[in-house]
């Protein structure tokens, strides 16, 4: 049990790491949800480098108008190396208390987790973590903020491509993001009815692969989609070098890269932020620290920092199965 916290009259909020669509929302839920409590926010710009250098400013609710739709991130993101050192911590803990802060949310990756814990165990600033990140790769939340939109315009391109790849009866490799997890390629491509798809998770080879495009060509399949996240050896150029010298076919590289990113949050994203926002601030009120706010089948849970890097989230096996049984 954690007791409660009345004594938060000031919390700050940022997002860090990789941007991600949602994230906007997100910032939204913790001013209004804060200001609902009676708490003053304020927002600091390119996270922890910004928190470094000092550059923070309060946020009403009025601030955070008309960005629930909004891709990127209004406070800036970015990924800080000052934050690496001891120092720079301290001196961000500083403006922390010069601004009279009494709690941080922090919007991002495991990335920006492990800089979180850092000042919390340094500085013993309370801080809540909201997963935002396209990857999905956090344990300990079904989903990430942003993940939903990133599957949404990777699937907008796979549609469009597999038009161009059945008129000219082409294979095309398409590689979308995922630097250390396949969440992302493996909804796109059962979304998208791919053939083959590669995952960092994966122990497939291209031979494998070869023989998959044999097999198709057999059963009278002119044209081909195989989806790459980008954390596979070698990546889609590797894929799309390896079937042009293996099998002569006319092949095409897409590679998807941070269009991925950007655009207006589908609706699941702003309400995953809604609620994750929402609950983080109801967390700090309630005591707790150094833990993510995330949710699963439906309800929030309430994860302690270091397992959300320590533990891993699969891919689902049963839809990698899927998407092979259904690639017939
Ligand atoms: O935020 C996650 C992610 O989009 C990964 O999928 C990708 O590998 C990486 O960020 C790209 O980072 P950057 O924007 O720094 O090039």
């Amino acid at each position: 049990m954690t007791a409660p916290n009345p004594t938060i009259k000031r919390l700050a909020v940022l997002t860090s790491g990789g941007d991600a669509p949602g994230m906007n929302a997100a910032i939204r839920a913790v001013v209004r949800t804060a200001t609902y409590h009676g708490i003053e926010v304020v927002g600091v710009r390119r996270g922890f480098q910004g928190l470094h250098q000092g550059d923070l400013r309060l946020l009403g609710p009025r601030d955070v108008a008309n960005i629930i739709q909004r891709g990127g991130t209004m406070l800036l993101t970015a990924r800080s190396h000052t934050w690496r050192s001891a120092e720079g911590r301290a001196e961000g803990a500083r403006h922390l208390r010069e601004w009279h802060v009494d709690a941080l949310v922090v919007i991002g990756g495991d990335g920006s987790f492990h800089g979180a814990h850092y000042l919390q165990q340094e500085h013993g600033i309370p801080v809540i973590g909201l997963p935002g990140t396209i990857d999905n790769d956090l344990y300990g939340t079904d989903h990430t903020i942003g993940y939903f939109t990133a599957v949404e315009t990777a699937l907008d391109a796979v549609d469009k491509l597999r038009d161009t790849a059945a008129s000219h009866e082409r294979i095309f490799v398409i590689e979308v993001m995922g630097r250390h997890a396949g969440h992302i390629a493996l909804d796109v491509a059962v979304a998208g009815g791919a053939e083959e798809v590669f995952l960092p998770e994966d122990q497939k080879t291209v031979t494998d692969l070869l023989e998959v495009i044999r097999d198709s060509q057999a059963r009278g399949k002119t044209s081909s989609i195989i989806i790459v996240a980008e954390g596979y050896p070698g990546g889609g150029q590797g894929i799309a070098d390896a079937i042009t010298k293996n099998t002569g076919i006319d092949t095409r590289l897409t590679v998807l890269g941070h269009i991925q990113r950007g655009g207006s949050p589908v609706s699941s994203d702003r309400v995953l932020a809604s609620r994750l926002g929402e609950g983080a601030v109801e967390a700090l009120i309630a005591g707790k620290s150094n833990i993510m706010v995330g949710r699963t089948g439906g309800g929030l849970t309430y994860v302690p920092f270091e397992e959300t890097w320590e533990k891993r989230k699969d891919v689902s096996r049963a839809l990698y199965r899927c998407a092979k049984v259904l690639s017939i």
